[in-house]
């Protein structure tokens, strides 16, 4: 089942970035990046065409307050966001409903592609959910075309576990992969409701 997680003015810092809440200040940092094309298209949504769509959005990251504002240390901006999302499906995937999980999701401003960061800032997030927080286990999804996601959570000791096509915010469907870590402290059985999506299972 999904755990409950609110940020709750929560910070992490890493080599060289720190994760924080979003305020409303970060207005213009976000607008910069989500309102390049070919970012957000990445993960499903359309890329920001003013600047009161990104306010809309802020709005509801820091009513909801489970997304991380990602800010690079060197020049102190808001550079991208990590979402502790509801994972999906819950009602189907039953081999969860005994344990606590909730789903990654990530982007990051063109600009900084390719240097690790965000490979960084999710590896924070996984220590603080299993170790401070306990969860049992994070999911994270890509779309097939999206090899750089693919690279961040296998970096971040994702693995795959089911074939999916997911609705985008696009009003597309696209396939992908969801992937599935398992708290390794914990000792988790999951029990598989879909076998014959399964791709995977640890
Ligand atoms: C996915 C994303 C967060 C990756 O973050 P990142 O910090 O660049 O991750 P990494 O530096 O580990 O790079 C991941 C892969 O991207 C590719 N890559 C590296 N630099 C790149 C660049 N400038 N342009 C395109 N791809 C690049 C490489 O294949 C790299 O894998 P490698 O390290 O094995 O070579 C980022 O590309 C992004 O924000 N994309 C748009 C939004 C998105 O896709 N969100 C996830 C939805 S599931």
């Amino acid at each position: 089942m999904n755990a409950i997680f609110h940020l709750n003015g929560k910070v992490i810092e890493t080599e060289r970035l720190i994760l924080r809440p979003f305020v409303n200040s970060d207005l213009d940092d976000f607008y910069e990046y989500a309102k390049v094309e070919g970012v957000g298209e990445m993960a499903g949504w359309h890329h920001h065409e003013s600047i009161e769509k990104s306010q809309e959005i802020l709005n509801r990251f820091i009513l909801e307050d489970k997304t991380f504002a990602i800010v690079y240390k060197q020049n102190n901006k808001v550079i991208g966001s990590l979402g502790v999302e509801m994972y999906g499906m819950e009602e189907a995937l039953t081999e969860f409903c005994n344990y606590y999980g909730r789903e990654i999701g990530y982007v990051l401003a063109k600009d900084y592609w390719g240097k690790g960061i965000m490979p960084e800032a999710v590896k924070a997030v996984i220590d603080y959910l299993f170790n401070e927080l306990n969860l049992d286990f994070l999911t994270c999804g890509y779309y097939d075309f999206n090899t750089q996601s693919k690279r961040v959570q296998e970096k971040c000791g994702f693995k795959p576990y089911r074939k999916l096509v997911m609705e985008t915010r696009l009003g597309t469907k696209e396939p992908g992969v969801l992937n599935l870590l398992t708290n390794p402290e914990k000792q988790i059985k999951l029990k598989f409701s879909h076998p014959e999506t399964l791709i995977y299972a640890e």
